[in-house]
Protein backbone atom coordinates (compact mmCIF):
# COMPACT_ATOMS: atom_id res chain seq x y z
CA UNK A 1 0.00 0.00 0.00
CA UNK A 2 1.37 3.46 -1.02
CA UNK A 3 0.77 6.28 1.06
CA UNK A 4 -0.78 8.30 -2.58
CA UNK A 5 -2.81 5.47 -3.43
CA UNK A 6 -5.90 6.30 -5.17
CA UNK A 7 -4.83 9.53 -5.36
CA UNK A 8 -4.84 11.77 -8.42
CA UNK A 9 -2.19 14.57 -9.16
CA UNK A 10 -1.67 17.02 -11.65
CA UNK A 11 2.05 18.10 -12.60
CA UNK A 12 3.31 21.14 -14.29
CA UNK A 13 6.37 21.31 -16.23
CA UNK A 14 6.77 17.19 -15.10
CA UNK A 15 8.51 16.49 -18.24
CA UNK A 16 11.72 17.15 -17.23
CA UNK A 17 13.81 18.45 -14.40
CA UNK A 18 12.27 19.04 -10.61
CA UNK A 19 8.71 18.55 -12.08
CA UNK A 20 9.86 14.77 -13.62
CA UNK A 21 11.22 14.44 -10.42
CA UNK A 22 8.00 15.04 -8.10
CA UNK A 23 5.69 13.39 -10.49
CA UNK A 24 8.35 10.19 -9.93
CA UNK A 25 7.66 10.37 -6.64
CA UNK A 26 3.96 11.18 -6.18
CA UNK A 27 3.93 7.53 -8.55
CA UNK A 28 6.32 5.93 -6.36
CA UNK A 29 3.68 6.56 -3.32
CA UNK A 30 0.78 5.10 -5.84
CA UNK A 31 -0.85 8.49 -7.09
CA UNK A 32 -2.12 8.42 -10.69
CA UNK A 33 -0.44 11.29 -12.48
CA UNK A 34 -1.68 13.72 -15.21
CA UNK A 35 1.33 15.36 -16.96
CA UNK A 36 1.09 18.81 -18.12
CA UNK A 37 4.19 20.18 -20.44
CA UNK A 38 4.28 22.72 -23.33
CA UNK A 39 7.13 19.94 -24.40
CA UNK A 40 5.05 17.17 -26.24
CA UNK A 41 8.01 14.54 -25.99
CA UNK A 42 8.98 15.23 -22.76
CA UNK A 43 5.49 14.57 -21.18
CA UNK A 44 4.80 11.87 -23.22
CA UNK A 45 8.32 10.24 -22.15
CA UNK A 46 7.39 10.93 -18.52
CA UNK A 47 4.22 9.46 -18.38
CA UNK A 48 5.76 6.39 -19.85
CA UNK A 49 8.38 6.23 -17.21
CA UNK A 50 6.13 6.53 -14.60
CA UNK A 51 3.91 3.88 -15.92
CA UNK A 52 6.76 1.33 -16.47
CA UNK A 53 8.36 1.88 -12.98
CA UNK A 54 5.61 2.30 -11.17
CA UNK A 55 2.50 0.83 -12.59
CA UNK A 56 0.30 4.07 -11.82
CA UNK A 57 -1.88 5.92 -14.33
CA UNK A 58 -0.05 8.01 -16.15
CA UNK A 59 -1.12 10.53 -19.16
CA UNK A 60 -0.15 13.67 -20.83
CA UNK A 61 -1.90 16.33 -21.21
CA UNK A 62 -0.21 19.29 -23.32
CA UNK A 63 -0.28 22.82 -21.47
CA UNK A 64 0.64 25.48 -22.01
CA UNK A 65 0.70 27.09 -18.72
CA UNK A 66 0.56 30.62 -19.78
CA UNK A 67 -2.43 30.07 -21.63
CA UNK A 68 -6.16 30.40 -19.29
CA UNK A 69 -8.13 27.92 -21.76
CA UNK A 70 -5.34 25.15 -21.87
CA UNK A 71 -5.16 25.41 -18.10
CA UNK A 72 -8.61 25.04 -17.41
CA UNK A 73 -8.61 21.84 -19.92
CA UNK A 74 -5.81 20.71 -18.12
CA UNK A 75 -7.58 20.51 -15.07
CA UNK A 76 -10.63 19.22 -16.78
CA UNK A 77 -8.98 16.57 -17.87
CA UNK A 78 -7.77 15.74 -14.39
CA UNK A 79 -11.26 15.13 -13.37
CA UNK A 80 -12.89 13.82 -16.28
CA UNK A 81 -10.57 11.23 -16.87
CA UNK A 82 -9.01 10.37 -13.82
CA UNK A 83 -12.57 10.84 -11.97
CA UNK A 84 -11.28 13.17 -8.94
CA UNK A 85 -8.20 15.65 -8.17
CA UNK A 86 -6.28 15.76 -4.88
CA UNK A 87 -2.88 17.37 -5.70
CA UNK A 88 -2.00 20.20 -7.74
CA UNK A 89 1.75 21.13 -8.54
CA UNK A 90 2.47 24.40 -9.97
CA UNK A 91 6.11 23.97 -11.16
CA UNK A 92 6.32 24.67 -14.79
CA UNK A 93 9.01 27.61 -15.28
CA UNK A 94 11.05 28.68 -18.16
CA UNK A 95 14.19 30.77 -18.02
CA UNK A 96 13.89 34.47 -18.83
CA UNK A 97 17.66 35.17 -18.08
CA UNK A 98 19.44 37.23 -16.18
CA UNK A 99 19.31 41.54 -16.92
CA UNK A 100 19.93 44.38 -14.02
CA UNK A 101 17.12 45.79 -12.71
CA UNK A 102 16.73 49.42 -15.08
CA UNK A 103 16.98 47.16 -18.53
CA UNK A 104 15.02 44.32 -17.50
CA UNK A 105 11.91 45.10 -20.19
CA UNK A 106 8.46 44.58 -19.41
CA UNK A 107 7.79 42.06 -21.54
CA UNK A 108 9.79 39.65 -18.94
CA UNK A 109 8.00 40.92 -15.98
CA UNK A 110 4.95 40.46 -17.69
CA UNK A 111 6.37 36.34 -18.48
CA UNK A 112 7.45 35.98 -15.29
CA UNK A 113 4.02 37.02 -13.65
CA UNK A 114 1.85 34.83 -16.52
CA UNK A 115 4.28 31.33 -15.91
CA UNK A 116 4.28 31.86 -12.03
CA UNK A 117 1.58 33.61 -10.95
CA UNK A 118 -1.43 33.62 -13.49
CA UNK A 119 -0.46 29.74 -14.62
CA UNK A 120 -1.23 29.26 -10.98
CA UNK A 121 -3.84 31.47 -10.22
CA UNK A 122 -5.44 29.68 -13.51
CA UNK A 123 -5.00 26.41 -12.04
CA UNK A 124 -6.07 26.79 -8.24
CA UNK A 125 -9.24 28.28 -8.71
CA UNK A 126 -10.24 25.54 -11.51
CA UNK A 127 -9.39 23.01 -9.09
CA UNK A 128 -10.86 24.60 -5.93
CA UNK A 129 -13.66 22.13 -6.38
CA UNK A 130 -11.72 19.22 -6.82
CA UNK A 131 -9.63 19.48 -4.27
CA UNK A 132 -11.97 20.29 -1.49
CA UNK A 133 -13.98 17.10 -2.64
CA UNK A 134 -12.42 14.68 -0.61
CA UNK A 135 -10.61 16.39 2.49
CA UNK A 136 -7.38 15.88 0.80
CA UNK A 137 -6.70 18.13 -1.31
CA UNK A 138 -3.04 19.59 -1.52
CA UNK A 139 -1.27 22.56 -3.57
CA UNK A 140 2.40 22.50 -3.97
CA UNK A 141 3.94 25.46 -5.53
CA UNK A 142 7.49 25.65 -6.57
CA UNK A 143 9.24 29.11 -5.86
CA UNK A 144 12.83 29.95 -5.29
CA UNK A 145 14.91 30.59 -2.46
CA UNK A 146 16.24 33.57 -5.69
CA UNK A 147 12.90 35.44 -4.60
CA UNK A 148 13.23 35.33 -0.89
CA UNK A 149 16.85 36.10 -0.59
CA UNK A 150 16.17 39.24 -3.57
CA UNK A 151 19.40 37.38 -5.69
CA UNK A 152 20.45 40.13 -8.10
CA UNK A 153 19.38 40.53 -11.80
CA UNK A 154 16.83 38.54 -11.64
CA UNK A 155 14.09 40.77 -11.00
CA UNK A 156 11.02 38.82 -13.28
CA UNK A 157 12.00 35.46 -11.90
CA UNK A 158 12.24 36.82 -8.22
CA UNK A 159 9.21 38.94 -8.25
CA UNK A 160 6.44 36.84 -9.56
CA UNK A 161 8.01 33.85 -7.24
CA UNK A 162 7.43 36.08 -4.45
CA UNK A 163 4.25 36.78 -5.64
CA UNK A 164 3.39 32.95 -6.13
CA UNK A 165 4.34 32.42 -2.29
CA UNK A 166 2.22 35.27 -1.24
CA UNK A 167 -0.73 33.83 -3.44
CA UNK A 168 -0.30 29.91 -1.92
CA UNK A 169 0.12 31.62 1.82
CA UNK A 170 -3.20 33.71 1.20
CA UNK A 171 -4.83 30.00 -0.39
CA UNK A 172 -3.91 28.14 2.37
CA UNK A 173 -5.66 30.42 4.81
CA UNK A 174 -9.01 30.74 2.89
CA UNK A 175 -8.82 27.30 2.28
CA UNK A 176 -7.64 25.53 5.48
CA UNK A 177 -11.58 25.01 6.66
CA UNK A 178 -11.95 22.65 3.54
CA UNK A 179 -8.70 20.69 4.72
CA UNK A 180 -6.63 21.72 1.31
CA UNK A 181 -3.46 22.49 2.11
CA UNK A 182 -1.21 24.56 0.12
CA UNK A 183 2.74 24.85 0.68
CA UNK A 184 5.86 25.80 -1.13
CA UNK A 185 8.92 24.53 -1.82
CA UNK A 186 11.83 26.14 -2.86
CA UNK A 187 14.07 23.74 -4.10
CA UNK A 188 17.93 23.46 -5.04
CA UNK A 189 18.21 20.65 -7.54
CA UNK A 190 20.14 18.82 -10.83
CA UNK A 191 17.06 19.49 -12.79
CA UNK A 192 17.76 19.49 -16.96
CA UNK A 193 17.36 23.94 -16.30
CA UNK A 194 20.32 23.64 -13.90
CA UNK A 195 22.17 21.41 -15.92
CA UNK A 196 22.17 23.41 -19.14
CA UNK A 197 23.56 26.51 -16.91
CA UNK A 198 26.31 24.32 -15.27
CA UNK A 199 27.66 23.03 -18.30
CA UNK A 200 28.13 26.47 -19.99
CA UNK A 201 29.77 27.79 -16.61
CA UNK A 202 31.00 25.28 -14.88
CA UNK A 203 33.21 27.41 -12.15
CA UNK A 204 29.83 28.75 -10.87
CA UNK A 205 28.57 25.15 -11.05
CA UNK A 206 31.59 23.80 -8.84
CA UNK A 207 31.28 27.36 -6.93
CA UNK A 208 27.44 26.84 -6.13
CA UNK A 209 27.98 22.97 -4.80
CA UNK A 210 30.93 24.12 -2.74
CA UNK A 211 28.85 26.82 -0.81
CA UNK A 212 25.82 24.17 -0.57
CA UNK A 213 26.14 23.28 3.53
CA UNK A 214 25.55 19.75 1.89
CA UNK A 215 28.61 20.19 -0.63
CA UNK A 216 26.00 19.01 -3.10
CA UNK A 217 22.61 19.93 -5.42
CA UNK A 218 19.97 18.24 -4.79
CA UNK A 219 18.18 15.09 -6.88
CA UNK A 220 14.92 16.43 -8.20
CA UNK A 221 13.56 12.62 -7.82
CA UNK A 222 14.91 11.54 -4.57
CA UNK A 223 15.43 14.96 -2.75
CA UNK A 224 12.78 17.18 -4.10
CA UNK A 225 10.40 14.62 -4.99
CA UNK A 226 10.23 12.82 -1.63
CA UNK A 227 9.52 15.77 0.07
CA UNK A 228 6.55 16.79 -2.26
CA UNK A 229 5.12 13.53 -1.54
CA UNK A 230 5.30 13.85 2.04
CA UNK A 231 3.52 16.98 1.21
CA UNK A 232 0.65 15.46 -0.96
CA UNK A 233 0.37 13.00 1.86
CA UNK A 234 -2.13 12.63 5.07
CA UNK A 235 1.05 12.69 6.92
CA UNK A 236 1.02 16.82 6.35
CA UNK A 237 -2.48 16.53 6.95
CA UNK A 238 -1.92 19.44 9.46
CA UNK A 239 0.69 21.40 7.66
CA UNK A 240 -0.32 24.78 5.16
CA UNK A 241 1.17 28.13 4.32
CA UNK A 242 4.53 27.35 4.70
CA UNK A 243 7.45 27.33 2.70
CA UNK A 244 10.15 24.15 2.34
CA UNK A 245 13.39 25.08 1.75
CA UNK A 246 14.64 21.34 -0.15
CA UNK A 247 18.15 22.98 -1.00
CA UNK A 248 20.59 21.04 1.46
CA UNK A 249 20.75 23.97 3.95
CA UNK A 250 21.38 26.84 1.25
CA UNK A 251 18.84 29.13 2.93
CA UNK A 252 21.11 29.00 6.05
CA UNK A 253 24.44 29.64 4.48
CA UNK A 254 24.47 32.91 5.46
CA UNK A 255 27.89 34.92 5.13
CA UNK A 256 30.97 32.62 4.18
CA UNK A 257 32.98 33.04 6.85
CA UNK A 258 33.75 31.19 10.12
CA UNK A 259 36.27 31.47 13.11
CA UNK A 260 38.92 29.00 13.63
CA UNK A 261 38.51 26.65 15.99
CA UNK A 262 39.91 22.78 17.00
N1 LIG B 1 16.54 23.72 -10.35
C1 LIG B 1 16.60 24.40 -9.22
O1 LIG B 1 17.56 24.25 -8.46
C2 LIG B 1 15.51 25.37 -8.85
C3 LIG B 1 15.78 26.31 -7.87
C4 LIG B 1 14.76 27.15 -7.46
C5 LIG B 1 13.49 27.03 -8.02
N2 LIG B 1 13.25 26.11 -8.99
C6 LIG B 1 11.89 26.02 -9.55
O2 LIG B 1 11.54 24.66 -9.79
C7 LIG B 1 10.69 24.59 -10.94
C8 LIG B 1 11.25 23.60 -11.94
O3 LIG B 1 12.51 24.06 -12.39
P1 LIG B 1 13.55 23.12 -13.14
O4 LIG B 1 14.88 23.61 -12.73
O5 LIG B 1 13.17 21.70 -12.95
O6 LIG B 1 13.29 23.55 -14.67
P2 LIG B 1 13.49 22.69 -16.02
O7 LIG B 1 13.76 23.68 -17.10
O8 LIG B 1 14.48 21.60 -15.81
O9 LIG B 1 12.04 22.06 -16.28
C9 LIG B 1 10.96 22.93 -16.51
C10 LIG B 1 9.82 22.20 -17.21
O10 LIG B 1 8.76 23.14 -17.41
C11 LIG B 1 8.30 23.03 -18.76
N3 LIG B 1 7.72 24.31 -19.19
C12 LIG B 1 8.37 25.47 -19.49
N4 LIG B 1 7.50 26.41 -19.87
C13 LIG B 1 6.26 25.84 -19.79
C14 LIG B 1 4.96 26.30 -20.07
N5 LIG B 1 4.72 27.57 -20.49
N6 LIG B 1 3.91 25.47 -19.91
C15 LIG B 1 4.12 24.20 -19.48
N7 LIG B 1 5.33 23.68 -19.23
C16 LIG B 1 6.39 24.50 -19.37
C17 LIG B 1 9.53 22.64 -19.55
O11 LIG B 1 9.18 22.07 -20.81
C18 LIG B 1 10.20 21.66 -18.59
O12 LIG B 1 9.69 20.35 -18.75
C19 LIG B 1 10.55 26.01 -11.47
O13 LIG B 1 9.36 26.57 -11.01
C20 LIG B 1 11.75 26.72 -10.90
O14 LIG B 1 11.54 28.10 -10.72
C21 LIG B 1 14.25 25.30 -9.44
Amino acid sequence: MGKLDGRVAVVTGAGMGIGRGVAGALARDGADILVADVDAEAGADTARWLTDRWGVRAEFVHTDVTDREQVHAMVDTAAREFGRLDILVNNAWRSLGFARMEKTPEDSMRAGFDMAVMAAFWAMQRAFPELARHGTGRVINMCSLNGVNAHMYSVSYNAAKEALRSMTRTAAREWAPKQVCCNVICPGAQSAAYRRVAEADPEMAATQAAANPMGRIGDPLDDIGTVAAFLASDDSRYLTGNTLFVDGGSHINGVQWAPNVD
